[in-house]
């Protein structure tokens, strides 16, 4: 969902940059667009929603559905119990940012909790970055929660506490607010008639229409907006653009949609075309010269909404043949360094060592285990040199290679990086002092390490330390039978984690 969107703000700074007249909330001319593309036909009738009697009714059918049907979540109760629009659009906004990052089924607990801690505007900008963090982790893409946290601060020092009333305001004045965000926020909260483009729509609008082209294209973002526009209820634009979303997450869904349950299937192209393709089967069947008329067309020419002519419809996939993938970007592949550095802490307990990350870029201001990106094609033995190197810059003691110990490797994909960690782990004995001049360094127990703005990343990196240690005093218990059966698997570390071929063989470079 978050790609598609990325992928309608690519579009949508790609039409601000060629247009130079960008109106706000991304609107531009969209004369100037056909100009400078070739002037594209204007779309055709199988793509569009021109009738008024029919959007009245997709509308009204949409709406009737919503309200029998829509799930029960804390940022629309919260939203239809305030009174104080300010308030009301701050719980819509959080929830809009949440709702970015991940399925409505996660962001709850995140959502209640946050909103407890912190339930104004005011409460937010008063609250240190370091909370903030704490609070997402998990949530990933970190730099969202930042964000809020300093446009809240904007709208309580430069706009005296009041949230910009209209999508196109919202937009301009506060970072981190895009066309999608700011429609939700003005369409929810201010029921302003906007409306929003997000992943579900996307796909709903799509197969409504047989939409088919790349969906990060301009002219599909440009037809989908316009779309959602035309389609938004004037006198509920709020609850149309959540029933459009709501129906994207439960009924239209990406790959086993129920279309006998939805509501608005007589306006969808797509699920009629299925129709007729069973209906001329049938009819075939019988012997019938077929009477069903062909399916609707925009026919030869290049239509920059169909189906790309290489890839045409195909049967077998009935209405998911809409909306078909953007073309997926490659992430880069990374590999890192991370050691679980420990010692003991008071009775007994281990504590741990973390560590702070430059306050910009990928996981600013978070904290991890220390940790070193590696040079492609680095050996066990050279890795851990380097390994000891950089800890010897937070220790202040010399660590020895051969007492770090290979865990194993933990692969996490951050939206653009496929992100190797190979874990060590090291045990010091006796107390260690950090660098007194260091504020970007400490030792944790575990349960402050969970407490901690740390990554999900490295919550796996020290779940593959806990499961070693667990297996480690399960050899030294148990019997030699059990330890055989543990170790008997190809390609599993003694701790029960699976291995990348390159750990397996432990003597490969990572490529
Ligand atoms: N997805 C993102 N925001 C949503 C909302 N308000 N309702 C339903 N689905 C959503």
């Amino acid at each position: 969902m978050s790609r598609l969107r990325a992928a309608a703000a690519r579009g949508l700074r790609r039409q601000r940059r060629g247009s130079g007249s960008a109106a706000p909330n991304g609107r531009s001319s969209s004369k100037g667009a056909s100009l400078r593309e070739g002037a594209p036909a204007r779309p055709h009738a199988l793509h569009l929603f021109r009738d008024p009697v029919e959007i009245d009714a997709l509308r009204g059918r949409l709406l009737a559905w919503y309200d029998k049907s829509r799930r029960d979540l804390p940022w629309r109760t919260l939203a239809a119990a305030e009174l104080d629009a300010d308030r009301r659009a701050y719980a819509v906004w959080v929830s809009e940012i949440m709702l970015q990052q991940t399925q409505v089924a996660t962001v709850i607990d995140y959502y209640n909790r946050w909103m407890q801690k912190w339930p104004t505007l005011q409460a937010l900008a008063a609250a240190s970055l370091e909370e903030v963090n704490e609070l997402w982790a998990g949530l990933g893409y970190y730099s969202r929660g930042k964000r809020l946290q300093e446009a809240a601060r904007k709208v309580v020092s430069e706009l005296a506490g009041r949230m910009p009333r209209t999508a196109e305001d919202l937009q301009r004045l506060l970072p981190g607010v895009g066309r999608y965000t700011a429609g939700a926020i003005a369409s929810i909260s201010f029921g302003q008639a906007t409306g929003v483009v997000d992943g579900n729509v996307i796909r709903v609008l799509c197969r409504l229409r047989c939409i088919g082209a790349d969906t990060s294209s301009l002219a599909v973002i440009d037809c989908l907006w316009d779309m959602a526009n035309t389609l938004v209820d004037r006198s509920r634009p709020g609850d149309f653009n959540q029933a459009l979303m709501e129906l994207g997450a439960t009924v239209c869904t990406p790959k086993s949609p129920l279309c006998r349950e939805c509501p608005v299937k007589e306006h969808c192209h797509a699920w009629r075309r299925v129709e007729k393709e069973l209906a001329s089967a049938s009819q075939k069947l019988f012997g019938k010269t077929t009477l069903v008329p062909d399916v609707e067309d925009c026919g030869p020419g290049g239509c920059p909404l169909c189906l790309p002519a290489a890839e045409p419809w195909d049967s077998s996939l009935g209405v998911t043949n809409f909306p078909r993938k953007a073309a997926k970007k490659q992430p880069r592949v990374e590999w890192t360094a991370t050691c679980v550095l420990e010692r003991r802490g008071r009775l007994g307990a281990p504590e741990y060592l973390i560590v702070q990350r430059p306050s910009s870029g990928l996981l600013a201001g978070l904290w991890e285990f220390p940790s070193l990106p590696l040079a492609p094609g680095l050996q066990e033995e050279q890795q851990k040199e380097v390994l000891a190197d950089h800890l010897r810059a937070w220790t202040r003691q010399p660590v020895q290679t051969q007492r770090l110990c290979f865990i194993g490797e933990v692969v996490h994909i951050f939206s653009h990086i496929h992100q190797t960690y190979v874990v060590y782990s090291l045990c010091l004995d006796g107390d260690v002092a950090l660098d007194a001049a260091s504020s970007s360094s400490r030792w944790v127990t575990e349960e402050e390490f969970r407490a901690s703005a740390v990554s999900t990343a490295m919550k796996k990196v020290l779940k593959a330390r806990e499961t070693q240690r667990g297996a480690q005093s399960g050899r030294a218990k148990g019997s030699k039978r059990k330890r055989e059966s543990k170790l008997g698997a190809a390609g599993s570390t003694p701790t029960g984690m699976q291995l990348s071929l390159r750990a397996f063989l432990r003597a490969q470079p990572p490529p």
